[in-house]
């Protein structure tokens, strides 16, 4: 019997280290499914899991579009660009109206934190928060988690530094509050104008300097830097930006011998990360993109109550 019994998931801060365990071992058999010359199961045969976002996504949506499609599910986006929301039409009704349709999973991305959770609170389906303001970004935390699990063999322990705009990251906080569930040495590292204000209680080491910050690290988690949240003055340019805080090459001789580096994508390369180390062995950036597909397959999965016969056949 599965530990992970949640109707929604909508952040890491609340939820136990056991369920995240759940889902990342999971995701284990979910990623040979992907490796198959014939990528379908019929686990979620006759399920529904419809997509809907208020912000830009290449990533998530898709993996979550075909995660839903190699278990069966049937898997609508409604394109909000294209949608009634574009005539005024408010996020209750919206959701009231998907609600009437039937469908089992609603994966929403808004811009407002928080959104998802009012929606949870307000509709019988299942939510997945994919994504709110500058709160939580859990999918992309278990995938970040996977991810360096896959590489290191644990989690238990590992120095971790996240790197850049902490400020508007919602992918810092899930991050954050995911991996302290396992006992990392977490650090945050970016200019002060970037940090929030009492970042240190969430149990994080403050730095802003980029060499100190990521000093014997073993995991370096390099952010985006969000230019559509920023108001002007936050840093004085790009180019100061990239000449105190872009991580190159050279910089992985300051961390551990096997340190890894994770983005989660979108690049701004040239900026936050030089394109040698984008490109290198030790940037999992690209697996962090094929986890993410088997990480949501495991998600739905276990929301949905998946038979564990039909993930091995
Ligand atoms: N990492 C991430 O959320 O990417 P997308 O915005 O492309 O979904």
């Amino acid at each position: 019997m599965s530990i992970y019994r949640r109707k929604d998931l909508l952040g890491l801060r609340d939820i136990e280290r056991e369920e995240i365990e759940a889902i990342l071992s999971t995701a284990v058999p979910m990623k040979d499914i992907i490796t198959r010359d014939v990528k379908k199961v019929p686990t979620l045969k006759g399920k529904s899991v419809i997509t809907l976002f208020y912000e830009n996504s290449t990533r998530t949506r898709t993996s979550f579009d075909l995660a839903g499609r190699y278990l069966s599910a049937d898997t609508p986006n409604l394109a909000v660009s294209t949608s009634s929301v574009q005539k005024g039409e408010s996020l209750k009704d919206t959701i009231k109206t998907i609600e009437m349709m039937g469908p089992d999973v609603l994966v929403m991305r808004h811009p407002l934190s928080g959104a998802p959770h009012y929606v949870a609170r307000n509709t019988s389906m299942h939510v997945i928060n994919a994504g709110d303001g500058i709160n939580e970004h859990p999918t992309q935390a278990l995938l970040d988690m996977y991810s360096i699990l896959e590489r290191k063999g644990r989690l238990e322990g590992l120095k971790v530094a996240i790197v850049g705009d902490i400020l508007h990251s919602r992918v810092a906080r899930s991050n954050i509050f995911g991996l302290s569930k396992f006992g990392c040495e977490l650090r945050v590292v970016g200019p002060s104008t970037l940090m929030p204000s009492n970042i240190e209680k969430l149990g994080v080491k403050v730095y802003t300097d980029l060499k100190e910050g990521i000093r014997g690290v073993d995991v370096i988690n390099v952010l985006r830097i969000q230019r559509e949240r920023q108001q002007s003055g936050l840093f004085p340019s790009i180019d100061e930006y990239q000449e105190l805080y872009m991580v190159r090459t050279e910089h992985l001789s300051l961390a551990a011998d096997d340190a890894i580096v994770l983005h989660p994508g979108p690049m701004n390369r040239g900026i936050e990360i030089s394109t040698e180390l984008a490109e290198s062995s030790r940037c999992v950036v690209n697996e962090q993109v094929a986890n993410g597909v088997a990480v949501r397959m495991a998600i739905l999965y276990l929301m949905l109550g998946g038979g564990k016969d039909e993930i091995a056949g």
